[in-house]
């Protein structure tokens, strides 16, 4: 007998690699590409790239030693060493081992024998060296094959900024030159592609990345979100007519994105009652409407202000504006028709330019027979909040 493993909602919140539905397909062919090469892993924010990363750490064949950081919070490449250190010396103590190169590197540096976690300020200027031999101390005490995942590094990237984000993203890639059996995971949400065109505005011209085998984490497939849909409303213990086709309303209604599912259904539960297609559809308008932002929608806006220059954002607010009023794909011509009315986008090489951009921020989708929104979700909130 299969035993249907009833979910809680917990959106947003830490969930068990077990919890983690429907990314067994996907993880085998990332399994599959590092054994070639490093990976890139790119999507919107909570379309559930942590979550299988982390699900990748606690179920790595026994040949390999997963390492995981969420580098988010990270503003300078000494702090990066430092949360590296860190974890490698975690790991080498249970082999009651320490990370004896970087610590002799250290003390040289520091002039007195170095002892505690926190990295000296005298480290900052020799970071690149610390880092290459943290992982030379990594490698050279153990057999397996080492994975690191580093959660969200264009963060950090923009956090750190400038000619030292260059020098980063170069040295990690010269450390997976040198250590050719040393594999790195990087997600991201905001797209690499952001962070690299402002560090190329200020002379960058390397390609950093372009070893490292890049995959968008999509949605869940249809079947999968309704599994999930369906497992949580029996979790909650929500009333329904008829659960599989409530839970393939919502799986829907949601695009398949895992953490909408399990925030709506927390609302849904809130709202108390039995669940049918008319409460599905108020409590989503609501919950797009609400001010507090609990879905978390606004980055959809600011995105646009904060990564897309002055003219760009004037096409891209009109372009989406022009595309969400509209249920049928439109086609370049007939875009560019409604865009020319105002005389602020008159240009059309600019409005290219911007839709490939609104293309790689997972905004819109271009067809055969024309650009559309990518989630209908989206969609809707940006017609709610657009007027
Ligand atoms: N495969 C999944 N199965 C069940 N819930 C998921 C899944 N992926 C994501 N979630 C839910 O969505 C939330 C956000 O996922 P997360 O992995 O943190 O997204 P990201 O790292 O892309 O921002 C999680 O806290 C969890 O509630
Ligand atoms: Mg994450």
């Amino acid at each position: 007998m299969v035993v249907l493993l009833r979910l809680r909602a917990n959106p947003g919140g830490q969930i068990s690699p077990d919890e983690v539905i429907g990314r067994d397909k996907l993880i085998e062919q990332f399994w599959e590409i590092l054994e070639r090469q490093s990976l890139m892993l790119n999507a919107e924010r909570r379309m559930g790239k942590t979550c299988v990363i982390k699900k990748m750490q606690a179920e790595a064949p026994e040949d390999k030693l997963p390492i995981y950081h969420d580098l988010e919070e990270v503003r300078s490449p000494l702090q990066f060493v430092e949360r590296v250190l860190q974890d490698v010396e975690e790991y080498l103590s249970g082999l009651r081992r320490t990370a004896r190169r970087t610590r002799q590197l250290l003390t040289q540096l520091s002039g007195t024998e170095f002892m505690g976690v926190k990295l000296p300020e005298v480290a900052a200027a020799h970071w690149k060296r610390l880092l290459t031999e943290t992982i030379a101390d990594l490698v050279e005490n153990q057999n397996r094959k080492v994975i690191l995942f580093w959660d969200e590094v264009p963060y950090m990237l923009v956090n750190i900024g400038g000619n030292a984000a260059m020098e980063v993203l170069d040295t990690l890639r010269s450390i997976r030159q040198m250590y050719p059996e040393v594999r790195m995971v990087f997600t991201g949400s905001i797209g690499l592609h952001h962070v690299i065109a402002s560090l190329k505005k200020e002379g960058y011209t390397n390609e950093p990345t372009n070893d490292m085998y890049a995959v968008d984490i999509p949605p869940l497939s249809q079947a999968d979100a309704t599994d999930l849909a369906s497992r949580i409303l029996q979790g909650e213990n929500i009333l329904t007519n008829d659960l599989r086709g409530t839970a393939t309303a919502i799986a829907q209604a949601m695009d398949g994105i895992p953490f909408y599912i399990h925030h709506l259904i927390t609302k849904l539960k809130m709202r108390g009652g039995v669940v049918n297609a008319t409460t599905i559809t108020e409590t989503i308008e609501d919950c797009l409407r609400d001010p507090l932002n609990l879905w978390k929608m606004d980055h959809y806006r600011e995105r646009i202000d904060n990564y897309y220059n002055d003219e760009q954002r004037t096409y891209a607010l009109s372009l989406l504006d022009i595309l969400a009023s509209t249920d049928q794909p439109l086609l370049f011509d007939g875009l560019f028709n409604r865009l020319q009315q105002e005389p602020a986008t008159q240009n059309k090489e600019t409005a290219r330019t911007v839709l490939r951009l609104l293309e790689r921020d997972y905004y819109i989708l271009r067809h055969s027979n024309g650009f559309s929104f990518r989630y209908s979700l989206i969609q809707l909130y940006w017609k709610l909040l657009r007027g």
